[in-house]
């Protein structure tokens, strides 16, 4: 949907943006193409393994800097009222989805990590083998609406009394024998994500960005979002539509007549793409 966030998010071609979430620098290298050469754009990733792309922008490309720091902190690096267009594009990047290292696949065996900032304290596998029965339950029930929540989380529990569950493999078995696969969605895709967002405090860090862009975009500076999950976006549409988050709330008008949706191309060419929604609005006074 890079398409649609260009021609969307820049409202002032002279203008100061942010991308939060820069990962392998796609939506920004196109940003930049489209930038007169007085903007500047700010690139943003919690992962350390972004320098190396944020690096090769910065050699070329004088309008960019980078930050290695959660977009939950935005407020740390901006003052009020300053920036054109914010860019939060949530999730992992294909590169930390692909790397068996990571411990974010349930397609490839590999230590059970899921930190989007491996200098983190909490990995999956600390989390999972510390945390009760019923936080684990009710972590893969609310975050990953997770049928089987109480089911696999005690299986969890008796499994991990034998020996700690450091695998994405063995958590998979654990999760494979609670619930047999009926589609063609892998039966671990829930837990795995729930797990992610927990560890990662993925839906705190939304709220704050969220509450970040309505103190620092000017007037008729624009936010966009793209999320991947109902969870995710039900926040994000609330908060769009002026309602309430952690007691502050911001005005904002819609821009384009709904939401965005990848067409059938963006699709096949980028299958993971299939569940995106991009969402963007403009603040007003
Ligand atoms: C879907 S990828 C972004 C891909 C990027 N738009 C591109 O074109 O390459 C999401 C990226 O956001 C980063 N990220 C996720 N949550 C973050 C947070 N709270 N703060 C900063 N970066 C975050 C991840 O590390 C990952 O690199």
């Amino acid at each position: 949907m890079v398409d649609q966030v260009i021609s969307n998010l820049i409202v002032n071609k002279k203008g100061s943006y942010v991308d939060c979430t820069f990962g392998l620098g796609g939506h920004t290298s196109a940003i930049l193409k489209n930038l007169d050469s007085e903007a500047e754009l700010i690139g943003i990733d919690r992962d350390p393994e972004s320098f190396e792309a944020a690096n090769e922008v910065i050699k070329k490309d004088n309008r960019f800097s980078f930050i290695n720091d959660k977009f939950g902190n935005l407020e740390d690096h901006f003052p009020g009222d300053s920036l054109d267009g914010i860019l939060v594009d949530l999730g992992i990047s294909s590169r930390q989805l692909d790397n068996p290292e990571r411990g974010f696949s349930f397609q490839a065996q590999g230590p059970l990590d899921m930190r989007m900032n491996q200098s983190d304290v909490d990995s999956a596998e600390t989390w999972l083998n510390k945390s009760s029965k019923e936080e684990i339950t009710r972590v893969l029930w609310e975050k990953g609406e997770e049928r089987n929540s109480r089911k696999i989380a005690e299986i969890i529990c008796r499994e991990r009394d034998v020996s700690p569950i450091n695998t994405t493999q063995r958590l998979i078995k654990i999760i494979v024998a609670c619930k047999p696969r009926k589609s063609k969605r892998h039966p671990a895709t829930n837990v795995f994500r729930a797990i992610r967002m927990e560890i990662n405090s993925e839906m705190e860090e939304l709220q704050n960005v969220l509450i970040a862009a309505g103190c620092l975009l000017k007037n008729g500076g624009r936010l966009a979002v793209i999320s991947f999950h109902s969870l995710e976006d039900r926040i994000v549409k609330r908060f769009l539509q002026g309602k309430s988050l952690d007691g502050k709330k911001f005005s904002f008008r819609k821009v384009g007549s709904k939401h965005f949706k990848p067409n059938k191309e963006e699709i096949i060419k980028n299958p993971r793409s299939r569940s995106a929604i991009l969402r963007i609005s403009e603040k007003v006074a």
